[in-house]
């Protein structure tokens, strides 16, 4: 099998990012007939394929994708795997959506055979989505950690997650205390931080599920253990902010209840932070802690709307990724999320082009996740993470982008109107797990791979071929 090679060279239309659209101009690199050369699951050259060609040793295997667009495979920055099954499920608000469907799904796994289950559907949705890391939370259960890690190293993908720390406002089958909290996360740290491509996050729910004291042992276990991240909620709606004022009134904000503890800084990331001042932006900004920008969770709970541009604000720049929070996210995709994040930053009074989405979803996500130097773009050295998009994968987009003058009106093309149907093949590692055409064979994770239909592909980047993806 192709796979198995040790030089595999994806051929298409590479691009990705070198710096951050939000703080520099020209910071996307392309090369319109090019190609992604892996070897030993790392990047070894990108370029244009006249030049690449003739360097390949005869051994290599090619994968050509005419007219497709190669990226750095996306990175979601903040869900939930256990709460896959209660995606697209009504409530008032984000308690009674907690109460009546988070809750109750977390607690199904519970049940250790059902937490597999539900992380290699996780991870299985993540690859049909294009996303090859994502930072999530498990259950309070460990069981659901080790089920998860299990499932990302059987694919090899890079996965950051940790069991979630809970001590009050939820049910009693899903609190554990500051003490079991500390103890059970420090055990799971150090089985699987580390082994394979996995990374331990210490993962408090938010401040109005856990106690100050629990909120100081993951402090605690975060010194003892500073290469770990440190995930959780913030500012993720008015009541919320509410809430935490009556809980912790000697605080001078939310973002103050984490400082106390300790739980700020590099390798901090917090998922929404709709509601934060200037004055927390600003410490976000000066002590290196990140946000993930939920537009798809924002809008299901109607939590509000995240100002994208203030937070990165050239003044003053936080680090922001983009997440999908399922299951309060009803949707995997980041493409999707592209379009979520476009529509909240309109009514923000802002456009967010293409291109800053597809950052988001790459670069950006994997700078608030401390991994820039591993994933996130094609940079030589990196881990060959890749999605392959199609953009023509529906009759509307091929009317859309075969209009197209320029690779950022693809983009932007594709992050409107783009979802799962357009990423034609994720490659992990450099091994291709996911390929639009195949069946998955779900019990290993592997994909099988057929024939592809022709694509019509997109006019915008000349493809040389009408036939593809083709191995050579
Ligand atoms: N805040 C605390 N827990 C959760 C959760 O599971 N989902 C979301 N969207 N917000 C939360
Ligand atoms: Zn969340």
């Amino acid at each position: 099998m192709a796979e198995h090679t040790s030089d595999l060279v994806v051929r298409g239309t590479p691009f990705w990012f070198t710096a951050d659209p939000f703080l520099v101009d020209t910071p996307m690199a392309s090369v319109e007939d090019g190609a992604v050369w892996c070897r030993a699951g790392h990047i070894v050259a990108v370029g244009a394929w006249a030049e690449l060609r003739d360097r390949l040793p005869d051994s290599a295997t090619v994968q050509h994708y005419p007219g497709r667009l190669i990226s750095a495979g996306f990175v979601d920055g903040h869900t939930h795997y256990p709460q896959f099954d209660v995606v697209a499920s009504l409530a008032d608000d984000l308690p009674g959506w907690l109460d009546r469907h988070a809750y109750p799904a977390e607690q199904r796994c519970g049940d250790p055979q059902y937490a597999r289950a539900a992380a290699e559907s996780f991870c299985d949705e993540l690859l049909r989505n294009g996303t090859t890391t994502a930072l999530t939370f498990c259950t309070s259960a460990q069981d659901s950690v080790d089920a998860l890690f299990a499932a990302a190293m059987k694919r090899n993908m890079r996965m950051v997650a940790g069991k979630v720390l809970m001590d009050r406002a939820g049910p009693a089958s899903l609190l554990d205390t500051a003490e079991r909290g500390y103890r059970e996360s420090a055990a799971l740290l150090r089985r699987w931080h580390g082994r394979g491509r996995n990374g331990y996050a210490i993962t408090p729910r938010f401040a109005p599920g856990c106690t100050a004291a629990q909120l100081d042992a993951a402090g605690a276990l975060w010194r003892e253990h500073p290469g770990a991240l440190l995930h959780s909620h913030i500012a993720e709606t008015e009541d919320e902010l509410a809430q935490v004022r009556e809980l912790f009134p000697d605080r001078a904000d939310y973002l103050d209840v984490y400082e106390h503890s300790g739980l700020t800084g590099p390798g901090a990331v917090f998922a929404h932070g709709v509601h934060l001042t200037e004055a927390e932006l600003l410490r976000c900004a000066r002590s290196g802690t990140a946000l993930v920008h939920c537009p798809s969770s924002n809008l299901f709970l109607g939590g509000g709307l995240f100002d994208l541009y203030q937070a990165t604000s050239r003044a003053r720049p936080v680090t922001v990724g983009l997440g999908t929070d399922v299951a309060a996210g009803p949707t995997f995709s980041l493409l999707r999320g592209m379009r979520d994040a476009s529509h909240v930053a309109r009514l923000r009074g802002h456009t967010l082009d293409g291109v800053r989405g597809f950052y988001l979803a790459t670069l950006g996500s994997a700078t608030a996740l401390g991994l820039a130097d591993r994933i996130g773009s094609l940079a030589v050295g990196n881990e060959a993470d890749l999605v392959v998009l199609d953009p023509a994968a529906t009759p509307m987009l091929s009317r859309r982008t075969s209009r197209a003058q320029s690779l950022p009106d693809v983009l932007f093309a594709l992050a409107v109107l783009g979802d799962d149907r357009t990423v034609e093949a994720t490659y992990v590692a450099g091994e291709r797990r996911y390929c639009r055409a195949d069946s998955m064979d779900t019990a290993g994770g592997v994909a099988v791979t057929h024939d592809h239909a022709p694509s019509r592909g997109c006019p915008g980047l000349r493809p040389d071929t009408g036939t593809g993806p083709v191995e050579q």
